[in-house]
């Protein structure tokens, strides 16, 4: 039986966890792809730090090549973050005829669009799951069980990182800086946290959600993007006081503009009535409600980041992408999204 032969591109928390998958769920995915999956290389910056337990050394490189143009690799796998260097190894890799699985919500929100039509044009598979909400579904929703229907309005709670601190500084009263270090430990963090606590990592993941759920074309830059570094303790108290808590979230809503067609979009912390739903998601739990004008709202929860919930996002998206290259069906996926050049709405006169 053919192998599916896998280059991963970095091996840090997300590989790490896909490379540990992999290996604990060998036979299920062998049956489920309809091929054995074989981790060929893995590419990393430094080839000397102790990797996952069974990860053989001499699948391990530092030379992008060794896998960019190794013609038996099957399928990319990109974890490694940012923009650049990743964007080019992407595009090598769909430029010559494999599919990519990436989780790299920066790189979407920056060059999603073309990386998107670069996909189309090559006719394969441009897949991205972890990409937002870690572990939970939501861009398989997006792309699948919603395309009955309209998307109308999104809200959630995306980035795990300022829910585990905002919960440890209101449940627990821990410092901000100490309650950050905690995140980062547990691997929830981007490599630059302040991506976590400025907000832009959730801004990126509400361009990716908007991508798909309203087909909207819009600069990560244009989104309004306010983090929590600034939410104190007393912030906190008092909001109790008054029967709130306060959340970070990311909401996206199609608006009628002087009569035209826009989208809104802001990322901000809010007072959410402590009784609500999307109060009482704690920790790096991520909640994204959904509402289609057919189907109403809809709410998605689980685990927004760490090392094995987004592999579970990950693999699954490598079950998808190399299943459909086995069956000569490569490129489904990439067909899926459909963009225009939006308008953005103007957020003044909005209410949270
Ligand atoms: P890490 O920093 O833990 O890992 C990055 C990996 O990429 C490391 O193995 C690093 O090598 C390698 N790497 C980085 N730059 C280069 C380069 N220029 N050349 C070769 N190797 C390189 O990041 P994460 O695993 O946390 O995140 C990876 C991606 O997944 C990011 O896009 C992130 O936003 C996304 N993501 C992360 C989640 C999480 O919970 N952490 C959840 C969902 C998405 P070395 O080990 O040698 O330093
Ligand atoms: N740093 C991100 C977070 C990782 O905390 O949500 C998951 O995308």
């Amino acid at each position: 039986m053919k192998t599916v032969r896998l280059g991963l591109l970095g091996c840090g928390t997300v590989g790490g966890g896909v490379v540990r998958l992999i290996r604990e769920n060998a036979s299920v995915l062998a049956t489920r792809v309809g091929a054995p999956l074989e981790i060929a290389k893995v590419l990393v910056r430094d080839p000397n730090k102790d990797r996952v337990p069974g990860l053989e050394r001499d699948r391990i490189t530092t030379d992008a090549a060794a896998v960019l143009d190794d013609p038996s690799i099957d399928v990319v796998v990109e974890v490694l973050g940012g923009v650049e260097p990743a964007k080019g190894y992407v595009e090598r890799a769909i430029d010559s005829g494999r599919s990519v699985v990436t989780a790299n919500k920066m790189l979407l929100a920056v060059h999603g669009p073309e990386l998107v039509e670069r996909a189309e044009k090559a006719g394969v598979d441009l897949a991205f799951e972890a990409s937002v909400g870690g572990g939970i579904p939501v861009i398989r929703t997006l792309r699948e069980a919603l395309t009955s229907d309209s998307v109308t309005r999104l809200c959630g709670i995306v980035n795990g990182t300022s829910n585990y601190i905002l919960t440890r500084m209101r449940q627990d009263g821990m410092p901000f800086a100490t309650a950050l270090r905690e995140a980062q430990d547990k691997g929830y963090a981007e490599a630059d946290p302040g991506l976590d606590v400025d907000g832009g990592d959730a801004a990126h993941k509400l361009v990716v959600l908007a991508m798909l759920a309203f087909g909207a074309r819009v600069p990560h830059e244009a989104v309004y993007t306010e983090g929590i570094r600034d939410i104190e303790p007393i912030d906190h108290e008092f909001a109790a006081r008054f029967g709130y808590t306060v959340k970070h979230l990311a909401i996206g809503q199609v608006r009628e503009v002087h009569g035209k067609k826009s989208v809104e979009l802001r990322v901000h912390p809010a007072l959410l009535p402590a009784h609500t739903t999307l109060a009482n998601v704690n920790g790096v739990l991520n909640a994204i409600l959904l509402e289609g004008r057919a189907l109403g709202p809809c709410l998605l929860s689980g685990r927004g980041a760490g090392d094995l919930p987004t592999a579970v996002s990950v693999v699954a998206d490598v079950v998808d992408v190399a299943g459909a290259r086995l069956s000569g069906a490569g490129g489904r996926m990439t067909r899926s999204v459909r963009l225009a050049e939006t308008h953005l709405a103007p957020i003044d006169d909005v209410e949270c």
